[in-house]
């Protein structure tokens, strides 16, 4: 085989107050609307389930998921552009949901702009249904934008 064409390694842990100066550069590249600063340590703070993925040791994606009930609510999951359309997505989220089973039992939650077809097409194919529009949700470049709920019966 070929030496330089050694596989990426994927590594999972949890977040740490000083990913955030990182995830921030990510999010802010990566939505139109992002999270502040301030968002991420509230969901450190609160207890939250937070995790980067790393790609050859470098932070290129996050998720955050709340639970409570048995039910869990993803509320951010992002890919750093410049890894994007490469897979990654689909292998964080199945970090997510690998995770999510230790302690959530009913389903899992999230809401998505229905206008983002990478991230819609990525959450079908991994198990979960649009169960309904909440309207005006996101705000948006004319007006707002309705969000598509999403669930996975686990
Ligand atoms: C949405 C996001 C997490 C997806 O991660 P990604 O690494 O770009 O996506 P992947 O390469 O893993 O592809 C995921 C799936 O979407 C499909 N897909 C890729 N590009 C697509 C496109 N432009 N349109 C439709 N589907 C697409 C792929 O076929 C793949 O499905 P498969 O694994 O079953 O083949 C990532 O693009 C991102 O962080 N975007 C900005 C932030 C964001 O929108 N987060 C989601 C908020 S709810």
């Amino acid at each position: 085989m070929n030496a330089l064409l050694k596989p990426l390694e994927m590594a999972f842990r949890p977040m740490r107050l000083a990913d955030i100066d990182a995830l921030i550069k990510i999010e802010r590249a990566s939505y139109p609307y992002p999270w502040t600063l301030g968002n991420f340590r509230d969901c450190l703070d609160s207890g939250y389930s937070c995790w980067v993925g790393e790609i050859d040791g470098a932070l290129a994606g996050y998720w955050i998921l709340m639970m409570a009930a048995g039910e869990g609510h993803i509320l951010n999951c992002c890919v750093a552009p410049a890894w994007q359309g490469r897979g990654f997505g689909r292998a964080l989220v199945e970090n997510l949901i690998d995770t999510a089973r230790h302690h959530v039992t009913e389903a899992l939650y999230l809401e998505v702009r229905p206008s983002n077809t990478r991230a819609v097409t990525l959450y079908q194919h991994l198990g979960f249904d649009g169960i309904a529009l909440r309207r005006n949700y996101y705000p948006a470049d004319q007006g707002r934008e309705d969000a598509l709920v999403m669930r996975m019966l686990l």
